[in-house]
């Protein structure tokens, strides 16, 4: 009889360990699963979903372009694809700024603007919105700086500053 309450014992005390183990990987993963996302020099970049196959059907992506929304202030609802952007060129005043909001309706594309802070990725299912103010007068190109396929070279955007 000793010798089985010692069992017990010792039952009890290996299903305490495992709990605690339990609990403490537990911890761990959430722990992991809340930290932030992998950081970005844009503090002003954020994130959504959408499903990459219902763009058409799917504000703001139904109607792409350019959208004004406050004094010289702007939204720039753009569609990146295979080999190109939807629409392919935005005309805006001088100081004007803009908040791109960005997905890809295949493949992940690049959003560059050479001469700017403006270089993320536009991913297929992610919505990605950056704001830049266009204090410089110009033409400037959106380029797509991850390779997509072979129109890679020829896909980019044009952005008139005038
Ligand atoms: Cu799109 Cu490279």
């Amino acid at each position: 009889m000793h010798i089985h309450r010692l069992e017990k014992i010792w039952i009890g005390f290996g299903l305490a360990m495992l709990l605690i183990f339990l609990l403490l990987t537990g911890v761990a993963a959430f722990a992991m699963g809340i930290s932030p996302p992998s950081s970005s020099s844009h503090e002003n970049m954020h994130h959504g979903k959408v499903d990459p196959t219902k763009l058409q059907t799917t504000a703001p992506f139904d109607k792409p372009g350019l959208k004004q929304i406050g004094d010289n202030e702007y939204e720039a609802v753009l569609i990146a694809y295979a080999f190109g952007y939807n629409p392919d060129t935005i005309d805006i005043p001088h100081g004007a700024k803009v908040h791109f909001i960005v997905t890809s309706s295949d493949v992940v594309h690049g959003f560059e603007i050479p001469g700017t802070n403006v270089n993320f990725m536009a991913e297929p299912g992610e919505v990605t919105e950056l704001t830049h103010t266009f204090d410089k007068a110009g033409q400037f190109l959106v380029l797509c700086n991850e390779y997509c396929g072979t129109g890679h070279e020829m896909m980019k955007m044009t952005i008139n500053v005038k």
